[in-house]
Parts: C-alpha cells; sequence; structure tokens
C-alpha cells in the first residue's frame, strides 16, 4: 500500500484522505493514523474507493459497529445500508440532508460516525457541507459557556419523521417511513465533551433540537436560534465535494452537516451507514 497521505481541505475542519484501500482490512497501524486524523480533522474524504453494500458494511463494523437506523429503509440484502437516491426526474429539487443537522441526535446512543459513499454523482452540485461544534463552542462567551454548561436540550425526530412532516413527499426514491404517532422525546447535554478528545462541543442542531429541558419551544427559540446560526459561521465549515467512488465519513460528536439541493434534473445516489455510538455527556 502506498504511504497514507492527509491533507486538509479548509482551515476549520476536513481533510483529503489518499493512499488507502479502504476495501482491504486496515492493519493496526494504517486503522490508528486513520483515527489521528479523524480526530484532528472530524471530516475525512476519501477519493477513488471501490466500495459496495458488504463493503461498507464490513468498514463500518471495523470503525466500532453498526448503528440502528430508524425510519430509512436500507437495501434489502443489507437494511443497515441506506441508499440515498435522487433521480433526475423528481419534481422536487429538496434533497434528503438538506438542512444543517447532527445525524439522529433524537436516540438514546446516536451514531458516533456516518459513512457515506458516492455510487453516483451529477456533474456538478450535490456537495456536502460540514461545521465545525468544537470551534462554535470556544466562540461563545464566558458567560454564555457557564450557562449552557448545566443545560439538556430535548431532542426529536418530529419535523423529520412526525406524523405530520412532509419530508418524505420530497424523496420520491427513497423508503422513508414517518412515526403514526408523536416520537419520543430525548434529553442530552448542549455542550457535549467528546469521549475520545476530550474536548467540548456545542452539540444543539436546528433539525432534531426542539427545546431546552424544563422551557417551552418559545422560550428557547432566542437562544437556539443564536447557536443554531453561530454554528454555521463560514469560520467554522468546510465543503466536500463528489465523485463517484468518494467514501466520507465524519464524526457526529462533534459536527453537523447540510446537504445541498442544487442539482436538480441530474442523478445522485449514495449509500450511507451509521457507526454505533455511546450516551452523549
Ligand atoms: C445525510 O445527511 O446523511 C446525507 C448527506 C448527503 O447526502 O450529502
Amino acid at each position: 500500500m502506498s504511504q497514507l497521505s492527509v491533507t486538509p481541505i479548509a482551515g476549520a475542519l476536513g481533510a483529503r484522505v489518499e493512499g488507502l484501500d479502504l476495501s482491504e482490512t486496515l492493519n493496526e497501524e494504517t486503522a490508528a493514523k486513520l483515527n489521528d486524523a479523524f480526530l484532528k480533522y472530524l471530516v475525512l474524504t476519501l477519493p477513488n474507493q471501490s466500495l459496495n453494500a458488504p463493503k461498507m458494511l464490513k468498514l463500518t463494523q471495523d470503525l466500532g459497529g453498526v448503528g440502528e437506523t430508524p425510519y430509512l429503509t436500507g437495501l434489502e440484502d443489507y437494511p443497515d445500508v441506506v441508499p440515498i437516491i435522487k433521480e433526475a426526474n423528481e419534481k422536487s429539487a429538496l434533497t434528503f440532508g438538506a438542512g444543517w443537522h447532527t445525524d439522529f441526535t433524537f436516540q438514546i446512543l446516536p451514531p458516533s460516525k456516518t459513512l457515506l459513499y458516492a455510487v453516483d454523482v451529477p456533474p456538478q452540485g450535490g456537495d456536502t457541507l460540514y461545521a465545525n461544534l468544537y470551534l462554535a463552542y470556544d466562540a461563545l462567551s464566558n458567560g454564555m459557556k457557564d450557562l449552557l454548561e448545566g443545560m439538556t436540550a430535548v431532542h426529536s425526530a418530529v419535523r423529520s419523521y412526525g406524523p405530520d412532516s412532509t419530508m418524505k413527499n420530497h424523496m420520491e426514491n427513497m423508503k422513508i417511513n414517518n412515526d403514526s404517532a408523536e416520537p419520543a422525546l430525548m434529553s442530552h447535554p448542549v455542550i457535549r465533551t467528546h469521549p475520545e478528545t476530550g474536548r467540548k462541543a456545542l452539540w444543539v442542531n436546528p433539525v432534531y433540537t426542539i427545546r431546552f429541558e424544563n422551557m417551552s419551544a418559545a422560550e428557547s427559540a432566542p437562544i437556539l436560534n443564536y447557536l443554531n446560526d453561530l454554528i454555521i459561521n463560514p469560520s467554522f465549515t468546510c465543503r466536500v465535494p463528489w465523485q463517484a467512488g468518494t467514501l466520507t465519513m465524519w464524526d457526529n460528536r462533534c459536527t453537523q452537516h447540510c446537504a445541498t439541493s442544487d442539482y436538480q434534473g441530474y442523478r445522485r445516489e449514495m449509500l450511507r451507514t451509521t457507526v454505533a455510538g455511546d450516551k452523549p455527556i
């Protein structure tokens, strides 16, 4: 195998990794180097891979075990591998994941990492944006840090997958199963300490965080809106373009991401898995 090379793609987060074939089992030294790069850059994008559903599943297992994926229907033979597909002839431009979020924060044990592999991409557009939640935390004043330190926030899938959510209507070629009743509420700390780096991250997002614990949604909104705006300050973000064969993995414990809906009339097909996570602290 050639030498692993890691090249940052922005000042805030994100790196391109070359010299690695993810379809082969990683030896201990390479796996350790990859993990070091992941903890440093939070988002790693690896072009020119040759993966498929079973290989992605194996990689996901090796990276910490497969996470649970509610609401989204996976491949028949590999239910933990979810196809994210937009066909060229769809009526809506809206793409899956087109709002800033961290994956599945409504779960008791939200996924630590997500893996996304590009099978088919539009000639232009369809990039994914990422934001660094450590930098957002670091940018807060000491007063705001003190205020948020002891607070918990309530997360729910209601906006995306609740009985009244219309998101699935825009995803004509995905099988999305909304809840028939109001989805469960899940409380997590607003400031999350990363279990491996020990760094603090501002861990709220506009899709799944619905309010602070012991406060109404209206009372929570001014501060949540402020925090959500702060997180996507361009200086805290990077942009990942895709080619067929690109695998990108991101750390849900310290990032948000957002897919762009700028390729209507073209096809985009991705395969997605999540790595099991632990309880946010
Ligand atoms: C996602 O939010 O999981 C999908 C992101 C993308 O398709 O770019």
